[in-house]
């Protein structure tokens, strides 16, 4: 049993996008200060970023429309708990991060609004606050270490049930 295609094609757009927000998101904030690049990334972080958050909001209902397949038989009780926790540590980071940096963004007293690629500007939800676009920041950052954390442990386990387990255990099938 599959998920459905709607969860198998919002998975894996977030996950392309979300790896590359974790790169760009990496590399930006840590090029010397002074380089003549080093704002041209940020916009394209922003609205990648904001596209996320909206398409969080859709994969939430759509999780909770569709039907979801159980795990596999055969796992262990913990392996099961496990993969749990890191899909629900997945969620909470995703949101986190997509969230914190568009208040990053609305707190920020530099800009007006959130420039999507020069289409539209997606208004500002709060006033503007030097205390707490710091306080953004530091979720921003920190989160980015429980997101990538819960990464490697999600992709350990697609790993380990594909190629060091039963074949009724692999649970990639079950995404693609
Ligand atoms: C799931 C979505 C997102 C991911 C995975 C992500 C990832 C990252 C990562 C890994 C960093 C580097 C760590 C850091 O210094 O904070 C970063 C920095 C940053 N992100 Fe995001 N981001 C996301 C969404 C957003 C959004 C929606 C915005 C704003 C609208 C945004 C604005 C920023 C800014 C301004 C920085 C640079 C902070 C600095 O210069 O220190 N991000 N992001
Ligand atoms: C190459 C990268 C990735 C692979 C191979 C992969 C693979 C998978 C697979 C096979 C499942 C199904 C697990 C099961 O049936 O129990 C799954 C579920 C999930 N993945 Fe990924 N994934 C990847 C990237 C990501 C990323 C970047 C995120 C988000 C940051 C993510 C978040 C999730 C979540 C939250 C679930 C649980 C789905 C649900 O039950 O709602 N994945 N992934």
């Amino acid at each position: 049993m599959k998920y459905s295609i709607s969860l198998r094609v919002v998975h894996w757009v977030m996950a392309a996008l979300i790896f590359g927000l974790i790169a760009v998101g990496f590399y930006m904030s840590n090029i010397d200060p002074d380089a003549s690049d080093k704002y041209e990334l940020y916009p394209i972080h922003k609205s990648l970023g904001f596209i996320v958050l909206m398409l969080f909001f859709v994969r939430i209902v759509t999780r909770l429309k569709s039907h979801v397949p159980t795990p596999p038989e055969g796992l262990q009780r913990w392996e099961v708990r496990l993969s749990h926790t890191v899909h629900g540590l997945l969620y909470v980071s995703m949101f986190s991060m997509a969230f914190s940096g568009y208040m990053m963004n609305s707190t920020y007293a530099y800009v007006e609004g959130l420039d999507m690629f020069g289409l539209f500007t997606v208004p500002d939800i709060t006033a503007k606050s030097e205390y707490w676009n710091g306080i953004f920041h530091t979720v921003h950052e920190y989160t980015a270490y429980t997101l990538v954390g819960s990464l490697v442990l999600h992709l350990a386990g697609v790993v380990k049930h594909k190629f060091m387990d039963v074949s009724e255990n692999d649970v990639l099938a079950r995404m693609v």
